[in-house]
């Protein structure tokens, strides 16, 4: 029988636990067209959030549009990219996108490549020094074709951070937004990583995203949430598992995610019959076996210092320039330590949330743990 506990993609519906209250924010955003920007570390379920709330909202009159930078470069790419897929997602035949294309990019000359399934696999390519002269016609693309067809869009963009790459990311964001904060039947879901880049990118007074929408930052999903899941997960596929043995896998994982899913569906892959606390055990270590070339790798990449602040944090120490922590973890100087906290951040090592100090992948804790500690 099929494991219910998906880890790594996109989720499907059944898989999908919790996340009320952000749901409700983002339908009730997109219904009044106002924009979000939406903030995590990795791996914490934005991905899985936008697309449940689109499979939740979308019907003849909101159309979604989906845009994933993770491996857009440049500006010319994203402009490529966003022209495809806002004609896409809001045409049903390739007559009609064809026709799209042509109506509302006037100054260039779409060609559209058809593949195998010509329903949906097409690619659209825009001549490169033309591209940036049409960069206005394709910003405001969005806007007309909602006009045009009478409906509301919503343009979700994932990986936003990505934009960092691009030559003049200032200046680039400046034109988005002087375009974008004009619509009105279009608004539009950015989200993305690196925490630390993000927020520069949509809290600083002096960037041109700055009060851009709604920002929301992603939390990470209680474990009260996680134990009927886990439950059920077994439950469907006759097997078992006790709710004080479920109880332990989100804590063991700290309530990440995607580690969540990932412990989980090991735990069941060894059980028999019933989960027990021994098939936990023996899950996880066989996780850090898997894992140790990895960890092995991120630990050579530290320096003592780095390390010595990794235990500490592992070692669930929360006042790490308390006299007693620096001198039995050997911090360093307070600069020091205040130093190592932002490269760990930005190698996303550790998240840092208010004043929480945590090691980003929960099994990389124990890992720590096991072999230094
Ligand atoms: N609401 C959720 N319910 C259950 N599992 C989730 C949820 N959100 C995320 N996950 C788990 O975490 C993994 C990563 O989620 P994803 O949406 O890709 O994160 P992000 O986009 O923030 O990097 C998913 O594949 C899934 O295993
Ligand atoms: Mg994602």
């Amino acid at each position: 029988m099929k494991s219910q506990f998906e880890f790594g993609k996109v989720i499907s519906d059944s898989s999908f636990v919790d996340r009320e209250d952000e749901r409700k924010r983002l339908s009730a955003n997109s219904e009044s067209a106002i924009n979000t920007v939406l903030i995590s570390p990795r791996r914490w379920g934005k991905t899985s959030l936008i697309a449940q709330v689109a499979r939740e909202n979308r019907n003849e009159k909101t159309v979604f549009c989906f845009l994933d930078l993770f491996n857009i470069r440049t500006e010319e790419e994203f402009y490529q990219k966003l022209a495809a897929q806002l004609i896409k997602s809001t045409s049903t035949k390739w007559e009609e996108w064809v026709e799209t294309g042509r109506k509302f990019i006037k100054n260039l000359v779409p060609r559209f490549s058809i593949g195998d399934d010509p329903l949906h696999d097409f690619s659209i390519s825009l001549d490169i020094v033309a591209l940036k002269q049409s960069a206005e016609e394709i910003l405001d693309l969005s806007e007309k074709i909602a006009n045009e067809k009478g409906i509301r869009l919503v343009v979700c963009i994932d990986e936003f951070q990505n934009i960092s790459f691009f030559d003049q990311p200032l200046a680039f964001q400046k034109q988005l937004r002087s375009y974008w904060q004009h619509h009105q039947q279009v608004c539009y879901i950015i989200y993305g990583s690196k925490k630390h880049m993000m927020a520069e990118l949509f809290q600083s007074p002096k960037m041109p995203f700055y009060r851009f929408g709604d920002l929301m930052m992603l939390q990470k999903i209680e474990k009260e949430y996680w134990i009927p899941f886990i439950i059920k997960g077994f439950k469907d596929t006759g097997k078992e598992i006790k709710a004080e043995v479920a109880a332990v896998i989100p804590e063991m994982m700290e309530n990440h995610p995607y580690y969540v899913q990932f412990l989980s569906y090991q735990c069941w892959n060894l059980t028999d019959s019933e989960c027990t606390f021994q098939t936990i055990e023996q899950a996880c270590a066989e996780l850090l076996n898997q894992q140790t070339i990895l960890y092995q790798r991120e630990v050579d990449n530290l320096t003592n210092f780095q390390l010595n602040y990794l235990k500490a944090i592992a070692n669930g120490e929360k006042q790490m320039n308390a006299a007693a922590v620096v001198k039995k973890y050997n911090l360093g100087t307070p600069g020091n330590i205040k130093k190592m906290k932002v490269t760990l951040e930005n190698k996303e090592i550790i998240d840092v949330t208010g004043k929480t100090i945590e090691i980003s992948d929960p099994l990389f804790r124990l890992w720590i743990r096991k072999y230094f500690l």
